[in-house]
């Protein structure tokens, strides 16, 4: 039977979970893929986190290099997260001919051409299935599920900490810093929140699945990003009048215009699948030319369901001899003919505040008017001299919507409290 080893760099909540797998599943990876994996290295700091994990103390390296020249390593799993050193490690596994399993999602969207470049000059392998939506296999179903189709577009709810705040603010009514308390204690937020609410982690995430789905390299740069911070109680509660719920969603389409990548929260029709993804599952929702449409849902954050996708690519890779690399011309900036759309179409939810007089809502409808929108519905609320507008348009460009807020501003006829997309 085949032997692989295995090494894990840093044993976290990711790395413990992998660990876990690799050791409880042993004897199943025997006998329903034929292959004898053992983990032969560990490194990690808090040596007392790794011995209670039930690391024997021999299997501990002092550091990268002992890892890299151990003769019995053939894979490499790197679950450290941040971006400097990961990156050294795993250029150093990479240079020595070894495959690196990652489930690190900035390290992999912002430097996966410098690590396939290695991979490819030392005959390495690289997988990275851990570092988009966690346990849900939505980076080896557009490999190797997907592969026959033109994918024209991915929409999903894929961070679970956002998905969590906002599904205890529409279900609970909570307000939102209460939601994102119980989000970082129950363990679903990255080291820094703020990579969670603000939408770095989905744009990451985004980048990189958008790679696979459109066949080009989509530069998290190019992800227009807005985080949930400024959804207000007041929206959760108009959503809900109006038959929506509220999601941070990243969208990627590849339109006869270019490609459009964004993360940002909007209003979802109660009807739609991903209207359905409550707490910190993550789905995403892919339209494929041959396929139609398919949903992938499931758990996209934690120690098993994270342990669960890493697993994966240790068997893939332990039982496969082909390497796979992207399908594009990976580097670090996309061709010069691949156009990215900014200025996308969307419906519209507005919110604002008016003076509860004669006239205000003819000079919304007049800006809106002018600037070519149209209003699909319309909703008032009277709250002693002032009033409460929410209005929802028809499909219009992101450009229309701007100039219309910036003239309602400095005309004063209204004050914009909020502007959501809608799906
Ligand atoms: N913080 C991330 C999330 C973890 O909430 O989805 C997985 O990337």
């Amino acid at each position: 039977m085949k032997k692989v080893g295995v090494a894990i760099l840093g044993l976290g909540v990711v790395g413990g979970g992998t660990y876990r797998i690799l050791t409880d599943h042993a004897e199943f990876f025997r006998t329903t893929q034929h292959v004898d994996i053992t983990v032969e290295s560990v490194l990690e700091k808090n040596r007392e986190r790794a011995l209670a994990l039930g690391v024997p103390a021999e299997k501990l390296a002092a550091n990268i290099a002992e890892v890299v020249l151990d003769p019995d390593v053939n894979i490499i799993v790197e679950c450290m997260g941040g971006v400097t050193d990961a990156k050294d490690y795993d250029l150093d596994a990479l240079n020595a001919g070894k495959t690196v399993v990652t489930s690190n999602k900035e390290l992999f969207c912002k430097y996966w051409h410098e690590l396939e470049r290695a991979a490819k000059q030392h005959n390495a392998g690289l997988f990275f299935g851990a570092s988009c939506v966690g346990g849900v296999p939505v980076i080896r179903t557009l490999l190797d599920g997907l592969q026959s189709n033109e994918i024209s577009s991915l929409v999903g709810v894929i961070n679970g900490t956002t998905n969590y705040i906002l599904t205890e603010m529409c279900e609970r009514g909570i307000p939102y810093e209460a939601a994102l308390a119980e989000a970082v204690a129950r363990g679903y937020a990255e080291a820094d929140p703020a990579a969670d609410v603000e939408g770095y982690d989905a744009a990451y995430k985004l980048s990189i699945l958008s790679s696979l789905a459109f066949h080009t390299k989509v530069p998290y740069s190019k992800v227009c990003r807005e985080g949930i911070t400024k959804v207000t109680a007041a929206d959760i509660r108009n959503a809900h009048e109006l038959g929506y719920t509220v999601k941070l969603l990243a969208v990627g389409k590849n339109t006869p215009a270019g490609i459009e990548v964004r993360v940002h929260p909007a209003f979802v029709a109660k009807g739609h699948p991903l209207a359905s993804v409550g707490g910190s599952y993550n789905a995403v929702f892919i339209t494929g030319d041959c396929v139609g449409d398919v949903m992938l849902y499931g758990k996209g954050a934690g120690d098993l369901p994270t342990g669960s996708a890493i697993v994966s690519d240790i068997l893939y890779a332990a039982t496969h001899t082909e390497l796979h690399y992207a399908t594009f011309k990976n580097t670090a900036a996309p061709a010069k003919d691949v156009k990215f759309v900014s200025d996308f179409e969307s419906a519209y939810y507005l919110r604002m505040k008016v003076a509860d007089e004669a006239g205000s809502l003819a000079k919304i409808a007049a800006v809106l008017s002018h600037g070519g929108i149209s209003i699909e519905r319309l909703m008032q609320r009277t709250d002693g001299d002032s009033a409460e507008v929410v209005l929802v348009t028809h499909v219009t460009h992101e450009s229309a919507v701007a100039n219309a807020v910036h003239k309602l501003t400095a005309n004063g006829s209204a004050e914009v409290c909020s502007v959501l997309r809608v799906l």
